[in-house]
């Protein structure tokens, strides 16, 4: 049975929109796209010179511009023209790991610093359309690398954190970058993480990167390599805090990011400056409904799109004030969120349901000792949200006061798809809700059939938006490949998903062989290949299983070197080898040794069956025709580690 909650008339009575206004914005983009969005475009961004056209191109080819010929400046977007009137308005209240510090920057602060490093970096000979790595903790100096960046028209690619050097070097390699933006260590609750070790490991053979700029945040020791590394402050603070900014063509490269592929290495998403601001921008202002008095807080780390796009881009270009957090949701206590929460009365509050799982398991208690009247919104990202937990995040965090956006998007769409409360007067726990304007949707079969109500189908995007990234960097046909060959004339999202007789979405998972493993999206040929790079393993295979607190966690069925004997110092090798080499988030949380893995006859590894041993699911092992050998799968089912 499908519960429906209804959207707090105090929310209602002050929302930018209402179902009509919906339905007024959405029908406009329909009947001419290119109108509403110019309008749009004047409405959120300011641009230095006009554009010529506002869209070209198709589907057919993926070789789309949006707001051609015109010039902007995403840096003076977010903050200069704010400063005439919102000069000494806080941009960023930072609060730090241990809770003892928190550091107030405004939109005078922010400019100052970005212009002081977009300096900097311009006396490293970083240039227009150059490739920047930014590996950083979450600190203010990340926002301002990736606006400095900006400002100057080189090219960002930020490197998440939690990333170990083999994964940075492939990253810095991909996108040839001469700069890398990182700082001394990291801290993450009770971890302190070596972020330029790692930087000194992933750039043993590297022969691209001219200059490492490091940030003193922890004061621990480094290695220094005189040539390259420059303390960020001592270079930063000699330099003067104002740079004209360098206007770019709408189509310029903003950044890259990389996710993961289900096939071969991460992919460099590559966005556009003037249609990724704008669609950033506009569905922050819609989606989180977002008043000049909110105090919005974003937990996604800089290192992930939703940091991008909601705790940088859009916020900034709104004007808005925002907090950003260092630590983790459980340090020192279960109640940071909910303390912080109080201790800067943030109203909009946007977090994954792996941290709502993982604090609901901590009991109620920690939540309730705290007030949270502040709060009057509630997001959530990344991977479906159980209705359960939906309800728990309603009654127990909200109090049954605030309104609830489960938001669904990609790395790839630069932006919020889908969304609730879009001038709904109901939220459907479990239902990510509707498009957002300008956007057309399907769900269809694999030969591109649209599916009928209530059946599932996979996602498609039936027209271009602004936001939808330009390209994958350096390879513009695995772009089309990867989302634009299947469904000709369509964008695949590769998700699985339904739509219910009230015209709600709701997400399925991913279809293709990738995981979503506490929110992070993670490729199993990346772990795969990782973990055939350990001397002991032969042959690995990856499938994901339904996890109580991170959504789905890692099995992975290895086969030994023949001189090997399984044994549990093994496989604590083989996970630690993952830490090391890939991610700790990409640790296999079951590992089972297999004598042989489910094959084809032409040798592919059929993870489909695999899935089905691990979720006990093998009374219907679909089409097995193509089985190398039967026996293999009844020696793996004899073996599941439950
Ligand atoms: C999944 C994160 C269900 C989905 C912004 C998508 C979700 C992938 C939701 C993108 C949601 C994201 N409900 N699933 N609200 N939001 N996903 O690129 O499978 O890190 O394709 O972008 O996360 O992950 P990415």
């Amino acid at each position: 049975m499908t519960s429906h909650y209804p959207v707090p008339q105090s929310f209602l009575s002050n929302a930018f929109l209402d179902k009509q206004r919906y339905e007024t914005l959405y029908q406009q983009a329909t009947l001419s796209p290119e109108t509403f969005w110019a309008e749009q475009a004047e409405q959120f961004i300011d641009w230095q010179t006009p554009w010529e056209s506002v869209l070209q191109g198709d589907f057919s080819d993926g070789r789309i511009k949006w707001f051609s010929g015109a010039t902007l400046n995403v840096s003076y977007n977010c903050i200069d023209r704010h400063l005439p009137q919102h000069a000494n308005r806080t941009a960023f209240i930072w609060e730090n790991n241990e809770g003892d510090t928190c550091k107030t920057i405004s939109y005078q602060d922010l400019h100052d610093h970005v212009c002081r490093l977009a300096n900097a970096l311009t006396s490293l000979g970083v240039a227009k359309g150059d490739r920047v790595c930014i590996y950083m903790p979450m600190i203010p100096e990340a926002a301002f690398a990736m606006l400095a960046c900006a400002r100057i028209g080189a090219v960002h690619s930020v490197i998440f954190g939690g990333f170990s050097p083999a994964a940075i070097a492939s990253r810095i390699d991909d996108a040839n970058a001469k700069c890398v933006i990182t700082a001394d260590y990291g801290l993450r609750g009770s971890k302190t993480i070596p972020l330029k070790h790692n930087v000194d490991k992933a750039l043993a053979d590297n022969d691209c990167v001219e200059s490492v700029l490091v940030v003193k945040h922890v004061g621990q020791d480094i290695q220094w390599q005189q040539q390259r590394d420059h303390w960020y402050h001592e270079l930063v603070d000699a330099q003067a805090s104002d740079c004209e900014p360098t206007w770019v063509e709408a189509n310029h490269p903003l950044f890259i990011l990389y996710t993961s592929g289900s096939t071969g290495t991460p992919k460099g998403i590559s966005h556009r400056t003037g249609g990724y601001l704008l669609y950033a921008t506009m569905t922050h202002h819609y989606v989180f409904d977002y008043h000049p008095d909110d105090i919005y807080w974003c937990g996604a780390d800089v290192g992930w799109i939703t940091g991008h796009s909601y705790l940088v881009y859009g916020p900034l270009a709104n004007c808005a004030t925002s907090v950003m957090f260092e630590g983790t949701p459980t340090y020192p206590t279960p109640a940071r969120y909910w303390q912080v929460i109080d201790k800067h009365k943030v109203t909009i509050f946007y977090t994954a349901p792996t941290a709502l799982r993982a604090l609901r398991r901590e009991g109620d208690d920690y939540v309730t000792q705290s007030d949270r009247s502040s709060l009057r919104l509630l997001g959530s990202v990344g991977e479906p949200i159980n209705p359960d937990t939906w309800e728990w995040y309603q009654r127990v965090v909200g109090g049954n006061r605030c309104a609830i956006v489960d938001t669904w998007w990609q790395t790839e769409t630069g932006g919020i798809i889908l969304s609730p409360l879009l001038g709904q007067l109901e939220m459907t726990p479990g239902s990510v809700g509707k498009p957002l304007f300008g956007v057309a949707i399907d769900v269809v079969t694999p030969e591109g059939k649209p599916v009928a109500t209530n059946e599932t189908g996979l996602l498609v995007l039936k027209n271009p938006w602004p936001g939808l990234a330009q390209t994958v960097h350096g390879n513009h046909q695995r772009f089309i490949e990867t989302y634009l060959t299947s469904f000709p004339g369509c964008y695949e999202t590769g998700d699985e998903a339904l739509c219910d007789e009230a015209g709600n979405y709701w997400i399925i998972g991913r279809v293709a062989d990738e995981l979503n493993v506490a929110g992070h999206r993670i490729g199993t040929a990346e772990v795969e290949n990782s973990l055939v790079q350990h001397p002991g393993v032969a042959e690995a295979a990856v499938v994901g299983f339904p996890h109580e607190i991170k959504g789905q966690g890692i099995y992975a069925f290895i086969t030994l070197q023949a001189n090997q004997q399984g044994s549990e110092t093994l496989k604590q090798s083989i996970k630690q080898h993952i830490a090391d080499h890939l991610s700790p988030i990409a640790k296999p949380d079951v590992i089972q040794w297999a004598n042989a893995l489910p094959k084809t006859r032409s040798g592919k590894i059929m993870r489909r069956i695999l899935r089905k041993i691990v979720t006990g699911n093998t009374d219907d092992l679909g089409d097995i025709s193509t089985l190398a050998d039967e026996s293999v799968v009844a020696q793996l089912k004899a073996d599941i580690i439950k």
